[in-house]
Formats: structure tokens, C-alpha cells, sequence
């Protein structure tokens, strides 16, 4: 069980069950009441831009992406983001962080945002939201709220309540 065992796809069907474990081992029956998980039940992540770290065929690791418009404007909100215990510290989340970010920007996705440890985030490129601009359908400590643009200036754009995209449609 070492990091060269460790390989890193586009997360398929095939791991829904595998990373919903993971996500309740990390977060717990605290993860449906959070604002981000609010966001997400408007509709389906976006899957092509969803990665998974395997072992052996077996998920140990998770990131997603999920489209959202806030306002006018368009991005992604990335999470769960989860590792399982026994993989943490070796990188694997950082490489995730990454794939995921290098696949929004290569899909011209013009920011992304997320609710997090912004000690975690902020050398992966986030920044905390300027306040005032965007509204979560549940409260979020403002600190934890963080954005990192993809396309300079992005962020100005996202301006207003924080919704799934296809509820931004209905
Ligand atoms: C947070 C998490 C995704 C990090 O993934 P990981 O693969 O273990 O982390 P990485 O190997 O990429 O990075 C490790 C570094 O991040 C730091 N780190 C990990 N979690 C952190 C946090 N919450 N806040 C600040 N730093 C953190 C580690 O101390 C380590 O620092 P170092 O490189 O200086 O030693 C993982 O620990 C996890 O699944 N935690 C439970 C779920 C969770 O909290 N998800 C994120 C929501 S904020």
C-alpha cells in the first residue's frame, strides 16, 4: 500500500457507492444539512470533471465539481473533496485539486468555488470571496467561503445567490 499503487481517472458510475463511503466516513450525517450540499441536490455534478484516486480498483479518494450560477454569472463549486483516513498526507487531495481544476479550465470554466479550510486551499489558489458579493442558500462561515478564478477578473462577475445551474434554468 504505497503511492505508486495509487492511480487517478475520471470518476464513472461504477464509483458512486465507493465514494459515497468515503464522503460519509469524512463528513458524517452532518454533510446533507451543509450549504453546499444544498447547492448540489439542484442537479447532477458534472461528472467529466469529477476525479477519483484508486487502489487496487478501490476508490480512496474523491473530488467533484458541479455547475452553479451565482447572478449573471457562471463557475463551479468543487466538493466533496474527501480522502480516506489512511491515505491522507501524501498528496493525493493536492492531485485531485488539480486534475479537477486543469479539467474546468481546459472546458473554459471560468471560476471555482468552494466552502473550506482556506489554510488547505489558499496554496492551491483560492482566495476568500469578497463579501457582500455572493449569497449561500445556507449560512457559511464567510472565511470558509473562497473562490479561485480560472480567468482573471472572473469572480466580479459572480454576484448574487449561489444556485445549481439547472435551478438557475427552471
Ligand atoms: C482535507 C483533505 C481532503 C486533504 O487531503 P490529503 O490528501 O490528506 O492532503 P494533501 O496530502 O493534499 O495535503 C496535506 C497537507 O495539507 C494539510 N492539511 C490537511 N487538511 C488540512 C486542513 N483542513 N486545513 C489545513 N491544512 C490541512 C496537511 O497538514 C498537509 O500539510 P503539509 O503538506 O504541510 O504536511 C483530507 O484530509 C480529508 O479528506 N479530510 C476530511 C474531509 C475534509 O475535511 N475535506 C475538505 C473540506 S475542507
Amino acid at each position: 500500500m504505497t503511492l505508486a499503487d495509487v492511480a487517478y481517472a475520471p470518476e464513472l458510475t461504477s464509483h458512486d457507492a465507493e465514494i459515497e463511503e468515503i464522503n460519509a466516513e469524512a463528513f458524517g450525517p452532518g454533510r446533507f444539512t451543509r450549504a453546499a450540499h444544498r447547492i448540489r441536490e439542484g442537479g447532477p455534478h458534472a461528472r467529466d470533471l469529477s476525479f477519483v484516486a484508486t487502489e487496487n480498483g478501490h476508490v480512496i479518494a474523491s473530488v467533484r465539481l458541479t455547475p452553479i450560477a451565482v447572478g449573471e454569472g457562471k463557475a463551479m463549486l468543487l466538493g466533496p473533496l474527501a480522502v480516506r483516513p489512511s491515505w491522507k498526507n501524501l498528496g493525493i487531495g493536492r492531485k485531485l485539486m488539480g486534475m479537477a481544476a486543469d479539467a474546468a479550465r481546459a472546458r473554459d470554466v471560468r471560476a471555482i468555488v468552494l466552502v473550506g479550510d482556506a489554510p488547505y486551499y489558499g496554496p492551491l489558489g483560492y482566495v476568500q470571496v469578497r463579501p457582500g458579493t455572493m449569497t449561500m442558500p445556507w449560512p457559511v462561515d464567510p472565511a470558509r467561503l473562497l473562490v479561485m478564478e480560472l480567468v482573471p477578473g472572473a469572480a466580479a462577475a459572480l454576484n448574487g445567490m449561489v444556485v445549481h445551474e439547472d435551478a438557475a434554468r427552471a
